[in-house]
């Protein structure tokens, strides 16, 4: 799918003043810091369209992107930031799962995840929490360029491994990097192909 225009349609602190849900909507979600806006703006061929930080937090609103006028790409606050306080985090997570539960034209999430990592708990809980209550999502691994090809290999076979140890199949998974703009093709083709087909199946959300 090419990107012809993109637009920022809002921020929202709660998932009720989100934009209404006619069209169909992608999110990015992950831990705080994993990448989630400079994947939207590398996949948008932005600079700065979702605003990125060294500083684990920047993002704290559900944003709204418009692409080719017809589907949403949707950044999210990440999840697990320490250095919030308590109450604060979970106003966070509550904003997330809310959002999550509600959006009814919500039609993947992906979910990031950093490639150095080895499989982290709350990312696997979180996955979990996914395949519990019925959401569809994708593995997106982060930072890709920060590793050597082999050791990007070695760490997605070892998070295939661990999920496998819950689920009977894995889901669809993509090796990207930001900085070089890899995988970002791969994405927008599955997004591409999955608009197609809602719209063949004439499917409406707002119903
Ligand atoms: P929050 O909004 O705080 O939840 O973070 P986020 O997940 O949106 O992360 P963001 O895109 O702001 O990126 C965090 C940091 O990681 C920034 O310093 C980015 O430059 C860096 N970063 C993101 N993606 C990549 C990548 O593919 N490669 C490299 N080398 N750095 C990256
Ligand atoms: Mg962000």
């Amino acid at each position: 799918m090419t990107v012809k225009t993109v637009s920022f349609v809002k921020s929202s602190g709660k998932w009720q003043e989100c934009p209404e849900p006619t069209l169909p909507e992608y999110a990015f979600i992950g831990r705080s810091n994993v990448g989630k806006s400079s994947l939207i703006n590398a996949m948008m061929n932005h600079k700065d369209l979702a605003k990125t930080s060294q500083t684990p937090g920047k993002t704290q609103l559900i944003n709204h992107f418009l692409v080719n006028e017809n589907w949403y790409l949707t950044d999210l606050p990440g999840y697990g930031y320490a250095r919030v306080s308590k109450v604060l985090r979970r106003d966070f997570e509550k904003l997330i799962t809310n959002y999550i539960l509600n959006r009814k034209n919500l039609v993947n999430l992906f979910v990031l995840v950093d490639v150095r990592h080895e499989p982290q708990k709350i990312d696997i809980e979180f996955i979990e929490w996914c395949g519990e209550n019925g959401i569809p999502f994708s593995i997106v691994f982060t930072k890709a360029d920060k590793l050597k090809p082999n050791a990007v290999i070695k760490n997605v076979e070892s998070y295939k491994n661990e999920l496998l140890k819950t689920w009977d199949s894995l889901p669809e998974l993509y090796v990207t990097s930001a900085e070089k703009k890899e995988g970002t093709d791969e994405i927008l083709k599955f997004i591409g192909k999955t608009n197609d087909f809602l719209q063949q199946n004439h499917v409406r959300f707002d119903e």
